[in-house]
């Protein structure tokens, strides 16, 4: 299973985006952007244009994560402003599938989203309609949160979903991610990891997100039954 490393640009320094996500360009694997609305989450962040701004400047592929009221409004605006991962949340869609099939008719791969109260398996059906399940390990709307060990059955039981259903759905783990959590994080299944303040908030960014990949790499080797390593 090849580990993917995701900084998420909430813990950037905002009025400094693109130089900071040309600071992880070499080891990161794509960029992760927080869309907060203040509604569905009591924090309020960026938006499209924003998003539209960043897709010019960062090399990466920029990955969408909307925590907003109405993502089925909005959702395929992202992927037309150049997202190419769009994650609407599961507790805020109110037409998922339709959506979801927008956010891939506008170009992107599509991504949905769990909170940590939110239990996956009623979600098992939407698979074959996704490409990301994300599974929050913090109550979504701020950095730099305290990671939820919670969270690590729902991550191994999406795992199974996820193999029981044969097709590739990467599962991204987002929230209180750090050096000493992604290992538990991949031992239970995850292979996309969102970081902020572990990686912005590190002296070398770039060094951070090979730090992460490492003891992300070293974890899944040791996942019981994973013959893909
Ligand atoms: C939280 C966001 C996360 C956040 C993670 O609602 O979805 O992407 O940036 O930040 P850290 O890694 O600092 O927990
Ligand atoms: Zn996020």
């Amino acid at each position: 299973m090849t580990m993917q490393i995701w900084p998420s640009m909430l813990a950037a320094d905002f009025a400094r985006l693109a130089d900071e996500a040309a600071l992880v360009a070499e080891t990161a694997d794509w960029l992760h952007i927080d869309v907060m609305d203040g509604h569905f989450v009591p924090n309020l962040t960026i938006g499209l244009p924003v998003v539209a701004a960043l897709h010019k400047h960062a090399a990466l592929p920029l990955d969408c994560h909307l925590m907003i009221s109405d993502p089925d409004r909005w959702a395929p605006d992202y992927a037309a402003a150049g997202a190419r991962n769009v994650t609407i949340h599961a507790e805020a869609a109110s037409a998922p599938v339709r959506t979801l099939r927008a956010i891939k008719s506008a170009g992107a791969r599509a991504g949905l989203a769990l909170n940590p109260g939110t239990a996956v398996d009623p979600y098992a059906d939407l698979l074959p309609e996704i490409d990301l399940l994300l599974v929050m390990t913090v109550e979504p709307g701020f950095g730099g949160q305290p990671f939820l060990d919670l969270v690590l059955p729902k991550v191994r039981r999406a795992r199974e979903l996820i193999a029981r259903h044969g097709g590739e759905v990467w599962l991204q783990v987002d929230g209180g991610v750090t050096e000493d959590t992604i290992g538990r994080c991949a031992e239970a299944g995850a292979d996309v990891f969102v970081a902020g303040t572990a990686v912005f908030g590190a002296a070398e960014p770039a060094a951070a997100v090979e730090h992460l990949r490492a003891a992300a790499e070293a974890a899944g080797r040791s996942r019981i039954g994973d013959s893909a390593g």
